[in-house]
């Protein structure tokens, strides 16, 4: 027969006897009052050994003009220990796509999202769903859902920078961070989820933490300047910063590029300049741009004449043809620029197509230019 304890709360001895006496008691019942949710644990019970990665990222052969110095970055931020990469950069430098190949060069499998400006924590973290009995459960979020794997945040700058990385960031500072929901929402005296810096042996159930292999690569478009400084400088750090530039050598990148894509059977001569490395220069000169654009402008030639020559100074129909792929690819990311900017690519532009300044051709262009100009 169970003896019911009696304790005089008076004494001191007997309080801390009661106390320790309770203590056990809801050790014992915590199994019984968790209804288990419907969360894997984040961790196994005993802690796989994960070979390292490799760090010695390889130039990607089909990204053509990144800096030595880009490869080099990545590898020495890796090899240091850095766990999260930021690549950052003008518009269409091959962001995403090294994010990408980065992440499946380090591990099987990897996750990519993209950025959203109606992302909340709940999205981000997790918060209570509705189970369909009618009760409510926790769900994870994005971030929590990828712990296992490398996960890819595309496009960071279209998202709030702090809301969406400040729920982690006692985490990406090695801090053990609890969140404000109950692993059975029904009863108060449930645990509440934890997000732990590291996996650990024997996690919880109510514990979530990363593997070995989760790690942040985000992209960010610096032409949105004002999100590289929405991120406090504490968060800032914890990023390796990666600058993803535009090619060095544009002409380098046509012919490179075009060779890839088998545009010509012929080697174009060692000297031949290409009027498309002349305009994006002209670009870049107010608002740098990658390659992106310029691929397709060099792909809508390609189909408005299949023997485009892009090493040959604009004539005929090609100055036409130059002229729509521009206003086709590249018009509509000069938007805002300013009015003396505008007059000054259009000039530039008419002078690499040699149009004269009274010619229809160079007045229309100087028109649409103007029409997006601040
Ligand atoms: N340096 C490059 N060499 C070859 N292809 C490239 C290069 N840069 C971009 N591309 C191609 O252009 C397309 C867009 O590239 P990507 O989306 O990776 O650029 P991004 O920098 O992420 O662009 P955004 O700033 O718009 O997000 C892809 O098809 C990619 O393969
Ligand atoms: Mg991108």
């Amino acid at each position: 027969m169970t003896q019911i304890p009696v304790f005089d709360a008076t004494s001191p001895s007997d309080l801390n006897r009661a106390l320790a006496e309770i203590e056990k008691a809801l050790d014992n019942a915590s199994p019984v009052l968790d209804e288990p949710v419907e969360t894997e644990p984040s961790t196994s019970d005993t802690l796989d050994v994960e070979t390292p990665p490799d760090f010695n990222i390889p130039a990607f052969s089909q990204l053509i003009g990144i800096r030595t110095e880009v490869y080099d970055q990545i590898r020495n931020a890796l090899k240091s220990g850095k766990r999260h990469l930021m690549f950052y950069g003008p518009p269409g430098t091959g962001k995403t796509s090294l994010a990408e190949l980065v992440a499946g060069h380090l591990y099987n499998s990897h996750r990519m999202v993209t950025g959203s400006s109606d992302w909340s924590s709940q999205d981000i973290i997790g918060g209570y769903q509705p189970a369909g009995d009618g009760s409510i459960r926790f769900s994870k979020g994005i971030l929590l859902e990828h712990f296992d794997k490398p996960l890819i945040i595309d496009e960071l700058n279209r998202c709030d920078i702090d809301r969406v990385l400040g729920p982690l960031f006692t985490v990406l500072s090695g801090q053990p961070t609890t969140l404000p929901y109950l692993r059975n929402p029904a009863d108060e005296n449930s645990e509440r989820f934890v997000i732990l810096p590291a996996a650990k042996a024997n996690a919880k159930q109510h514990e979530f933490a990363p593997t070995q292999n989760w790690r942040l690569l985000a992209t960010l478009n610096s032409i949105d300047k004002a999100s590289l400084y929405q991120m406090s400088y504490a968060l800032t750090r914890r990023f390796a910063w990666i600058l993803v530039d535009a090619p060095e050598d544009l002409n380098q990148f046509v012919r490179d590029f075009g060779a890839l894509k088998g545009y010509w059977s012929e080697e174009p001569p060692e000297s031949a300049k290409s009027p498309i490395a002349d305009i994006w220069s002209i670009v870049n000169d107010i608002r740098p741009m990658g390659a992106a654009p310029f691929i397709d402008v060099m792909a809508y030639c390609k189909a408005a004449a299949p023997d485009f020559n892009f090493f040959v100074g604009a004539e005929g129909e090609s100055k036409s043809i130059y002229l729509s792929a521009f206003q086709v690819s590249i018009l509509p990311m000069l938007d805002g620029v300013a009015h003396e900017q505008a007059n000054r690519i259009a000039v530039n532009i008419s002078n690499v197509l040699g149009l004269t300044t009274d010619s229809k051709e160079a007045k229309e262009l100087t028109r649409k230019l103007l029409s997006l100009a601040l």
